[in-house]
This record gives structure tokens, C-alpha cells and sequence, in this order.
């Protein structure tokens, strides 16, 4: 196991050497180290396709019914056994459309499309013109790779596609990918061509764009499914910033020294506003409140993995076995891993020892609300208890996870997900696994930093972040 993972760190290295003697940046007066994405939240004004009026319930429907998709598929992928050996690389994705979208500028002159952004993803891809041989409609334009001039197929002999950790393979002597997805409403598949374009960022807190060239992405052809991108109607693929050697942060590693940075805005909101997804240089500088935990891997997953050892809800520690979210040799749980693409928390029901962490959480939480005489309301969805809201009742308990060596607080404001009339503990059952969402990130700012191996973080208002 211990070997595995030497190898993928050592491959990946390798991997990113290569990588980065390749890239060219547009602007040589001042060398380039960090830049930084605009993330729409999908109802907001910047939205192409802002739906204005769904009500705030609407939204909050959406959010669960995203995440419930991801986290079925994790276990559905965990329990079928997976291997890298006959379908190469199926890259343990369940997915779909949270609901973090990157506004993606690609190739010259660059064309706008509309990625999820996914830090449990590998692969960056877009639905591809021309002759697409199944590309949904989108209502925006789809990216064009006739009309750029950066555009080109990545070779055979490229190291991704020929080699013992080729994650393409070679067809007809072309480089091609085929990716498959998660389960219910954001499962699918896609097809294409491994290829290079020039990618445009925001650079020095948005004071000019820069050209980054010969980032490697699908060109995909051949999509099936993904019947949630469909009914958004201007999602046209995914950007994908987990370990694997394809995604964004690998390919760029060097130059964004291994660190990439987001602090999500408060999504339930009149007017949603966007939060900013920065790499490198262009991440703030730490504040003295910043503390960190270890991030860890599991072989064939390219997952950030998080040592949870314990809950406290309001004042009360739950005193959860200490391995109960560490998956052990006869682990009934898979672990518990950091995902901003997961709009809502998920604590797992088979928690180790036999334990329901989701059970022993959610109680804690009701202690304290039945304590303070409120009235329970009928559960919604995948939110089993809820409360009417009473008036001016602001004192939602603080949800701290005690992951190793740091304290993550949660405020209760963000900890409950508010209706108007009634509001519930945000919080889904899980069946295997446990994700910290990203409901659980709002005025947090959170730095993956992999020099360290560390997630770092802090309380930020996060609206106050711009580009
Ligand atoms: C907004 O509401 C109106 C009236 O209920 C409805 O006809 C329309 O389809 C809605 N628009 C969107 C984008 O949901
Ligand atoms: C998974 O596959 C390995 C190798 O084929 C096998 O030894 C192991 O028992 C399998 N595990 C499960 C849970 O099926
Ligand atoms: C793609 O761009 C080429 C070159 O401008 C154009 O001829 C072609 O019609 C475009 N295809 C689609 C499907 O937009």
C-alpha cells in the first residue's frame, strides 16, 4: 500500500517535470506564479442562464438532490471493487453538477465555457465541436476547436497515452479518453480526444490575464448521459483538481508551488455573488487564526482523505471512537474526504465500532433544540430534523469537526440550511463514506497545500473576496 503511493508521488513528479518545460506563458515581463478562476454559483445573476425566480426552496431541493447523487456513487464505485486494469482508469468519479461552476476561457481567440469544478476530479474536459458525434445542446455556444489556433491532439507517444501509467489509450493512431461518471441524474460518460489548448486566467488579483499553453484536456466527442448538465443547459464538461496526473492542479503544480485556494460565499443568499478559486501567488497570505490537518491518500482513489477524530455540537463532545472515520483493515467505512463539488455534508451511518456517527451528530443537535423549547417541523428530503423557525432565534450551536492537529468550526448559521418558515441541520446521511461539503466551507477559506500535504483554513468573510 505504503509502495503504491510512493510510486503515484514519484509518478506524478515525473509527470509534472515534463508538464512544465512545456508551458508558455503570454505575458514574459513578469514570470507567472498564480492565478485565479471566477465560480459562479449555477442560479446566480452571473449565470448564463440565471433562472431568477426559483424559490429559495427550489435551491435548497437542487443542492440535496446533488449531493445525495455523489455520495451514492462513491459507495456504488467502492462496493463493485475497483481496479485500474481492464476499463483504464475509470476514474472513481460520481459527480455532476455541483453547484461551484468555473466561468473557463479556452483557446485563441478564447471561447467561454461553463465547467463544474471538482476537486474529486482528474480530467479536464468540454463538449467539443466540430463534428461532435453526440454532444447535447447547450443554450450557449459550445467550444469550437476549428476556431482556435492553439488547438492541437496530444500524441500517441505522449507519456499519458503510451506507458505503464497511461491514462489514455492509442486508437487508430490517435490519443483518446473514455471517462465514466457517478450514478443517477449526473452519471455518464464521455469520449474524445486527448489534446492541448491555451487556458486564460485571472492573474495578480485580477489585474491582468495571462495565456497558459498546452494545458491537456478532452476534446470530447462522444458524451452519454449527464442528464444534469442537460437540464442546466450551459454546463459543457468538468474541471477536475484532484491528485490524478491529468487534472489542473497536477498538470500545473510547479508553477502554482502546489497550492490552490477557495473561500466560498454563503450560496443560500438573496443575491448569490461569486467565489473565487485561486492557485498560488494568488492566494492571499495566511492570517494568524490559519490551522492545518493532513491530508492522506488511499491507492486508486486521487481523493483529499481528512483524519476526523471527533464532533462537537454546540458545547457537547460526542466522543466518537477515534477511528470511527479512519478506514482500518475491516473498516466498515470508507473514510472521510473534503469535496467542494458536494453542495451538503454528508457523516456516514456505518462509522466504525459499529458506530452511526450520522445518528450520534444529528441527536446532539436535537438535545439542543428540543432544550430550547423548539417546535420540530417535518423532515425534508434528505434532512431528517427540522424546526419551525422561531423569531429572532439566532443561537444555532457550532459544529467543530476535530480533524488531526486542528479545529474546524462551522457557525451555526452555515451549519443549519434555512427555509424562512422552518430550517434544517445540514447534514445527509451517508451509506459507506462521509464528505465534508461544501455547505460546510462558507466563510472558511481553505488552502490545499501539497508541499505539506496540508489542508490549511480560517474563518474569512468570503464576499469580501474579489478578483
Ligand atoms: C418564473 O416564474 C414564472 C411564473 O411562475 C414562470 O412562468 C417561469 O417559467 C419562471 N421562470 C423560470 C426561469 O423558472
Ligand atoms: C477486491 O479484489 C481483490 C483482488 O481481486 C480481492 O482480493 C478482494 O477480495 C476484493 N474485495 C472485495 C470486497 O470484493
Ligand atoms: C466550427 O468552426 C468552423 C470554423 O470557423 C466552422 O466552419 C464550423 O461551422 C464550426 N462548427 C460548428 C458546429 O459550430
Amino acid at each position: 500500500m505504503a509502495a503504491d503511493m510512493k510510486n503515484l508521488s514519484i509518478f506524478a513528479l515525473f509527470l509534472c517535470l515534463l508538464t512544465i518545460s512545456k508551458l508558455h506563458f503570454s505575458d514574459s515581463s513578469k514570470p507567472l506564479s498564480g492565478f485565479s478562476l471566477k465560480l459562479i454559483p449555477i442560479d446566480s445573476p452571473d449565470s448564463p442562464i440565471y433562472p431568477g425566480n426559483l424559490s429559495q426552496f427550489e435551491r435548497i431541493e437542487r443542492l440535496v438532490q446533488l449531493t445525495k447523487d455523489k455520495s451514492d456513487y462513491y459507495v456504488q464505485f467502492l462496493s463493485r471493487n475497483a481496479t485500474f486494469g481492464g476499463e483504464k482508469f475509470t476514474i472513481p468519479q460520481y459527480h455532476g453538477a455541483g453547484h461551484l461552476i468555473g466561468q473557463v476561457f479556452i483557446g485563441t481567440p478564447p471561447q467561454t465555457v461553463y465547467l463544474i469544478i471538482d476537486t474529486g476530479g482528474g480530467l479536464i474536459w468540454t463538449q467539443c465541436e466540430p463534428n461532435c458525434i453526440n454532444c447535447f445542446p447547450l443554450l450557449v455556444p459550445l467550444y469550437n476547436s476549428s476556431k482556435s489556433s492553439t488547438y492541437q491532439r496530444l500524441s500517441c507517444d505522449h507519456y499519458l497515452c503510451s506507458g505503464p501509467n497511461n491514462l489514455y489509450t492509442c486508437d487508430n493512431g490517435e490519443c483518446i479518453y473514455d471517462v465514466s461518471y457517478g450514478a443517477g441524474g449526473i452519471s455518464g460518460r464521455t469520449k474524445g480526444f486527448a489534446s492541448m489548448e491555451s487556458f486564460v486566467f485571472s492573474a495578480d488579483r485580477g489585474q491582468r490575464s495571462v495565456t497558459i499553453s498546452n494545458i491537456i484536456f478532452g476534446c470530447s466527442k462522444d458524451n452519454e448521459k449527464f442528464n444534469d448538465m442537460r437540464i442546466h443547459g450551459f454546463l459543457s464538461g468538468i474541471l477536475g483538481l484532484n491528485f490524478s496526473p491529468d487534472s489542473l492542479y497536477s498538470q500545473l503544480q510547479l508553477l502554482i508551488d502546489r497550492r490552490f485556494s477557495y473561500c466560498l460565499v454563503p450560496f443560500i443568499q438573496e443575491e448569490p455573488s461569486p467565489s473565487i478559486m485561486r492557485f498560488g501567488d494568488d492566494i492571499p497570505p495566511p492570517r494568524p487564526t490559519l490551522q492545518a490537518t493532513t491530508v492522506y491518500t488511499v491507492p486508486n482513489f486521487f481523493y483529499y482523505f481528512l483524519k476526523l477524530f471527533d464532533i462537537t455540537v454546540g458545547s457537547l463532545r460526542l466522543h466518537l471512537p477515534q477511528n470511527a472515520f479512519i478506514p482500518i483493515p475491516g473498516s466498515t467505512t470508507t473514510g472521510f474526504f473534503i469535496d467542494s463539488g458536494a453542495p451538503i455534508t454528508v457523516i456516514d451511518q456505518h462509522t466504525n465500532g459499529g458506530v452511526n456517527a450520522h445518528e450520534v451528530v444529528i441527536s446532539a443537535f436535537k438535545q439542543y433544540y428540543d432544550s430550547r423549547g423548539l417546535q420540530g417541523s417535518p423532515s425534508v428530503s434528505d434532512f431528517g430534523l427540522c424546526y419551525s423557525n422561531p423569531p429572532d432565534f439566532f443561537e444555532h450551536p457550532t459544529l467543530i469537526y476535530h480533524f488531526e492537529g486542528a479545529d474546524y468550526a462551522v457557525e451555526g448559521r452555515n451549519v443549519i440550511v434555512n427555509f424562512a418558515d422552518f430550517f434544517c441541520v445540514g447534514i445527509q446521511p451517508g451509506v459507506g463514506s462521509s464528505i465534508l461539503g461544501a455547505n460546510h466551507m462558507q466563510d472558511i477559506r481553505i488552502i490545499h497545500d501539497g508541499n505539506i500535504n496540508k489542508i490549511q483554513f480560517y474563518p474569512e468573510q468570503c464576499s469580501y473576496d474579489h478578483l
